[in-house]
């Protein structure tokens, strides 16, 4: 038996992680996966909140993020990738959990609110979107997870989570569910190479884990500073500066590039922009390397055999709540086998 307190975390397969995911949730990930049980989660569910005529997308998008997610330094012995869709007791728990969640308290939440209009959904937006809220609290309450790293445009699912889970507690007693944590990424907000908007694939301003070194170069090289010669004093808090503090590691070094910048003290973009470029790729140099041992059928293999261990936790949890609900009428009998060809 295990005493480490357990993480979940996890991201909606929308294609391949970028920079904004990194220094968000997957570096803490990464660091904290050692001395804590750590559960990561494929939202494969919810991604058809929204494009749900587009099942090869999100089957392709899943199988890729896991595949960027290992190459990264997930590593598959200390933590648990959680397949959305594999696991029967998030969607028992999240219809359950629904009857403690006002419809109108849902429709308050700012992170929803903030993506129907990015997403310019309108009112034209599936009945399973605003329900995918209370999903990411069964997500997280399944695995009755005490730390949630995430980037904060989560924290207000964060917060539903922990409201949920005391209310639960509250009503039905038994302590079934931790009040989980959220922990946020060392950067708030990393810009995309627009320099404007948070870096995101449908914004199309982002340099990802499996970008070439070349394409970061050109990427960071097109970065507009609005600058026009070394002497012009320059915003030591613009794009570049802000990669400069996310990525390059000797931040004495980035001070004082700052320091010369501001004054225009004989310093061009370009010398700046190779330093930044070159951090970036020394960041994501091996993610490349390990993601080419990583094949389709060996993130399968992974999938299939971390499916059984998520089972297990979510299974135990969805019985304690049946319990706590006075829903417990027998031992429940479902068994995993693995899949059968077609
Ligand atoms: N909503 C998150 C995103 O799009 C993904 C997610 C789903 C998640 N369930 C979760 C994150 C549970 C943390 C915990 O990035």
């Amino acid at each position: 038996m295990t005493t480490r307190p357990r993480i979940l975390t996890g991201d909606t397969p929308t294609g391949r992680l970028h920079l904004g995911h990194f220094v968000g949730s997957l570096e803490n990930r990464i660091r904290l996966q050692r001395d804590h049980e750590c559960y990561v989660l494929v939202a494969n569910v919810h991604a058809f909140t929204t494009r749900a005529t587009q099942p090869d997308d999100i089957r392709r998008d899943t199988i890729e993020i896991v595949r960027d997610e290992l190459a990264a330094g997930i590593d598959p012995e200390q933590s648990t990738f959680v397949v959305q869709s594999e696991i029967p007791a998030i969607a028992e728990l999240t219809f359950l959990l629904a009857m403690l969640i006002p419809y109108s308290r849902v429709m308050r939440n700012p992170t929803l609110k903030a993506e129907i209009t990015s997403k310019q959904l309108g009112d034209h937006y599936s009945f399973g979107f605003p329900l995918y809220t209370v999903g990411q609290c069964a997500d997280i309450l399944a695995f009755r997870a005490n730390l949630v790293p995430v980037g904060e445009d989560q924290a207000a699912h964060i917060e539903m989570a922990r409201e949920v889970a005391r209310r639960f507690n509250q009503v039905y007693g038994d302590e079934v569910f931790p009040v989980p944590e959220p922990l946020f990424g060392r950067v708030a907000r990393l810009p995309g190479i627009d320099g404007v908007e948070k870096m995101s694939k449908s914004r199309g301003n982002a340099i990802y884990l499996s970008d070439s070194a070349d394409e970061i170069r050109k990427k960071i090289a097109r970065l507009y500073t609005g600058r026009q010669s070394t002497t012009e004093p320059g915003d030591p808090d613009n794009v570049l500066f802000q990669y400069a503090r996310a990525f390059i590691p000797d931040q004495d070094h980035v001070r004082e590039l700052a320091d010369r910048y501001a004054r225009g003290a004989d310093i061009g973009d370009g010398t700046i922009k190779a330093e930044v470029a070159a951090a970036i790729d020394a960041l994501v140099a091996p993610m490349r390397e390990r993601r080419a041992g990583f094949t389709d059928d060996a993130v399968l293999e992974i999938l299939r055999e971390h499916t059984r261990r998520a089972n297990a936790v979510a299974e135990d949890t969805l019985a304690r709540a049946k319990a706590a609900m006075r829903l417990d009428f027998g031992p429940r009998r479902l068994s995993f086998p693995d899949i059968a060809p077609r």
